[in-house]
């Protein structure tokens, strides 16, 4: 029964940690909305979903590299130097490669007793 009860504690604090850390969508793209998201939803959407935007995650140069690639193969015409810095700002700060990355270890004083001796029984 305690056991019950700390598990569904438990799934409580993970389920409320989530909601607490997602950033808010735009409900029909999927983009975070963050500073300069328009100017993704109407520069980036026009020859694809979104998904293909949201999926990647990347550094400044990442993103950069993205968009070079998509104007040397994929008709991307050249953006004007205003909207570029907007749009490379937006992802580089909202799809980092660590955004939706692993949460930061539990440290050793927290973690439960280990359930077994540290060494083999002879
Ligand atoms: C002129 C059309 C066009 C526009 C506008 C466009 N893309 Fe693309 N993009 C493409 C095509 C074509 C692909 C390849 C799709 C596929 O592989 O199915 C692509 C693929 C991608 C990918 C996936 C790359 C990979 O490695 O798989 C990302 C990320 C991406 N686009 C981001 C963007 C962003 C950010 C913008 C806004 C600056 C943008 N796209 C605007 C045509 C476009």
């Amino acid at each position: 029964m305690k056991h019950i009860a700390s598990l569904v504690i438990s799934c409580t604090v993970i389920f409320l940690a989530t909601i607490a850390n997602s950033a808010p969508e735009d409900k029909k793209t999927g983009l975070i909305i963050a500073e300069y998201w328009e100017t993704v939803r109407d520069n980036c959407t026009e020859c694809h979903s979104a998904k293909l935007v949201t999926a990647q995650r990347g550094t400044l140069k990442t993103w950069t590299d993205i968009i070079r690639w998509m104007q040397a193969t994929q008709g991307l015409e050249k953006l004007n130097a205003k909207t570029e810095a907007q749009i490379l700002h937006y992802l580089a700060s909202n799809y980092t490669p660590k955004s939706r990355g692993r949460r930061a270890p539990i440290p050793p004083l927290l973690m439960p007793p280990k359930p077994y001796p540290n060494k083999a029984k002879e």
